[in-house]
């Protein structure tokens, strides 16, 4: 059950995060070392945003510092990721440069002075990306710190689209190879309507600002294009460093924080997963949004253990209102991460700077310095980390996939959709986080992957849908699964045009609806919908739910009507379906039900679908990681009272046995080591 480790020369779970020297006097270095020794820290991530002080002009290196911080890095036994700092080139570059600058939709040149990529296609920007990784490599391949290379920072932030002129031409290219020929790209496009014909190529341009919403095929495959160059921006910097260097190869990505980059493709290109995530503040509940994205990152991973790269200790700076963390709230994050497998947890920075940007960002050593809150719980992590050590490698599993597709996404959100309130982001957070409460662990996955070994797949938000892809999920539920469909999916094939057939036709089959007339509601309309009620029987009072935003006109096809509509546009229509198809069951949830209505369909899903859901014992987040001879059951107590979690094993954080039960402190966390039992999943 253990994945070898992407980083064989870090032993244990890796702790620590970005590390900026170069911000500080050298005293200050020897300070850094100590105190990273005193926390337990042993990776650190260095030079992300240092171009301007390693070429300091073009062709003309100064590694000094860097030689000198490696060495004593390493003097200290504290482990390198090297950033390759090319999302911040310096300012000779822009000058050197100018048409390197980005382009935004609204055609202002973007200025300096912040921090960001050039052009993803400018020529010059891509040779200067690989004489900086280049010349990194050769120097530092074979230094003893370095255990891991860091290529760029968070591709697509701030830097994603680019319209800018070489951008246009870099378009051309790359839909020339994608459609062949430009009858092939008039007919991707549609652009019959609204007499967009094209008869030349060099007429196409990228889809700027225009007098009206341009065409949305033009902005999905300029969303695949944007990701491509992106992506081969990463692969020219990987290459670089892979002609010298043998340690494994990262680039930092945002899983449900951006959706600029396809992850899925990304995923593959990378030898280990590594992501950041940040709290949203406003969010009440933010230990969902970090499940989500866990979860994600060790999706698009292969299930392969991933790296935390950054997190916050406390507040981040780039919020309309940054709340702190609370007491505690630092480690159970850092875990919750580690449940969902990540090896390594480290933040977002080390030291917080005194200058620039994002000097009101929390770090690891505060403006307070280590007589705070923060850094004694700082040094408190670095001890329990220490303590589960022997978590590395080991593996989550899930009976549960949530579809989650970039491409599906990039075209939903796009203009004059048929409602605002059609958000992809919305019913991904609704579906997950009733499987959350129902204490169900999942994978992500995409509608074309191998689905089999899952008892339950549930599509919140397809609303592109390849038909091959539904023919894989009709095949699915015909080979005995049960899959869950909600509103606004199978619209469109992958150009955007409306499936022939009409709406949800790809996956009528399996759904045993078609969807004849969408029926979105007034902002803050709120309907109700009759559980298992006909016209006639009396309903009992719960069994009546809300629902607002969407009702279709759906046309049964063989499925069975499991609730109606009681008012509003879809009165006495159909709200969620059951169909019985082949071996398995396709169920369709017609409308944006309320927390307790969709907590009821998932309640029949699962009886379906065969799984028990376990809900939060006494209020604990449970997660399981499995082992060859053990599973590790992390338990986090999100309430301010002691929690009692049912288990028999090791408690690691405490060294206490544990004979049937223990009881997790009030905001604590606890990871006991349990005898592995033989699994029931799959089906
Ligand atoms: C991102 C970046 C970091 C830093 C943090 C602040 O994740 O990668 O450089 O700006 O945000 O939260």
């Amino acid at each position: 059950m253990r994945s070898p480790s992407p980083w064989p020369a870090i032993r244990g779970i890796a702790y620590g995060g970005d590390y900026t020297p170069e911000q500080w006097a050298r005293e200050t270095w020897d300070e850094d070392v100590a105190l990273m020794r005193e926390a337990g820290v042993d990776l650190v991530s260095v030079g992300i945003f240092a171009w301007a002080l390693i070429e300091v002009e073009e062709g003309v290196f100064d590694f000094a510092w860097l030689d000198e911080l490696l060495d004593l890095l390493h003097r200290n036994g504290i482990r390198v990721d090297l950033g390759t700092p090319t999302a911040s080139p310096p300012a000779w570059f822009f000058a050197r440069h100018p048409d390197a600058r980005v382009v935004s939709r609204d055609g202002v040149v973007q200025g300096f002075g912040a921090r960001g990529m050039a052009s993803h296609s400018s020529p010059a920007y891509r040779e200067a990306i690989v004489r900086i990784a280049s010349a990194l490599a050769e120097r530092y391949a074979d230094h003893p710190a370095v255990v891991l290379w860091h290529v760029h920072n968070e591709y697509g932030v701030p830097v994603g689209e680019d319209y800018s002129a070489q951008s246009a031409e870099a378009f051309r290219g790359w839909l020339r190879e994608r459609h062949g020929s430009l009858d092939a790209l008039n007919a991707a496009w549609g652009t019959a309507f609204w007499g967009q014909r094209y008869t030349d190529w060099e007429h196409v341009g990228v889809p700027a600002a225009a007098p009206s919403v341009v065409n949305p095929a033009q902005r999905l495959d300029f969303a695949r294009f944007t990701d491509h160059q992106l992506r081969e921006c990463f692969r020219a910097e990987r290459d670089a460093i892979r002609r010298f260097a043998s340690q494994p190869i990262t680039t930092n990505f945002m899983a449900n924080q951006a959706w600029v980059a396809d992850l899925w493709a990304w995923g593959r290109e990378v030898d280990v997963v590594s992501d950041d995530h940040y709290l949203w503040s406003a969010d009440p509940e933010g230990e969902i949004g970090l499940a989500i994205a866990a979860d994600l990152s060790r999706s698009v991973g292969g299930g392969k253990p991933w790296i935390l790269m950054e997190h916050s200790t406390s507040a981040v700076n780039w919020q309309p209102r940054n709340v702190a963390k609370r007491p505690g709230e630092m480690a159970r994050n850092s875990l919750a991460h580690l449940a969902r497998g990540a090896d390594a947890i480290l933040f977002f920075q080390w030291r917080a700077s005194r200058s620039g940007a994002e000097k009101f960002h929390s770090a690891m050593v505060p403006h307070a310095g280590t007589t705070s809150r923060v850094w004694r719980e700082v040094v408190d992590l670095g001890a329990k980390l220490d303590r589960l050590d022997e978590l590395q490698g080991t593996v989550v599993e899930a009976d549960v996939a949530v579809l989650w597709d970039f491409e599906s996404f990039w075209a939903q959100d796009l203009e004059w959709r048929p409602s605002d309130d059609l958000s992809h982001a919305d019913r991904i957070r609704a579906f997950y986080e009733r499987l959350w409460r129902d204490g169900i662990t999942v994978d992500f996955a995409l509608p074309g992957h191998d689905l089999s070994k899952y008892r339950l797949v549930v599509a919140p938000a397809q609303y592109l849908l390849r038909a091959a892809d539904a023919a894989n999920l009709t095949r699915y539920v015909e080979q005995g699964g049960t899959l869950v469909v909600s509103y606004f999916s199978g619209i469109v094939d992958e150009h955007d045009a409306v499936h022939a057939g009409g709406f949800g036709a790809p996956l009528a089959a399996a759904l045993g609806v078609r969807v004849e007339e969408f029926l979105p509601l007034r902002e803050g309309v709120r309907t109700s919908v009759a559980w298992r009620g006909d016209d006639t029987a009396p309903l009992a009072a719960d069994a009546v739910f809300t629902a607002d935003v969407w009702h279709e006109a759906i046309a049964l096809e063989g499925a069975e009507v499991v609730a109606r509509h009681l008012d509003g546009p879809g009165a006495g229509l159909p709200a969620v379906t059951r169909h019985a198809y082949g071996e398995g069951v396709g169920w369709y949830v017609a409308t944006r039900l309320d927390a307790e209505g969709l907590r009821t369909v998932m309640d029949d899903v699962y009886a379906d679908a065969g799984i028990a859901p376990t809900g939060h014992p006494d209020g604990l987040e449970v997660v399981t990681r499995r082992g060859d001879a053990a599973d590790y059951v992390v338990a986090i107590n999100h309430r301010d009272e002691p929690a009692r979690l049912a288990a028999s094993g090791l408690e690691l954080l405490t060294g206490t046995e544990v004979v049937d039960a223990f009881d997790v402190a009030a905001g604590g966390v606890a990871v006991v080591r349990t005898t592995r039992e033989p699994r029931g999943g799959g089906r």
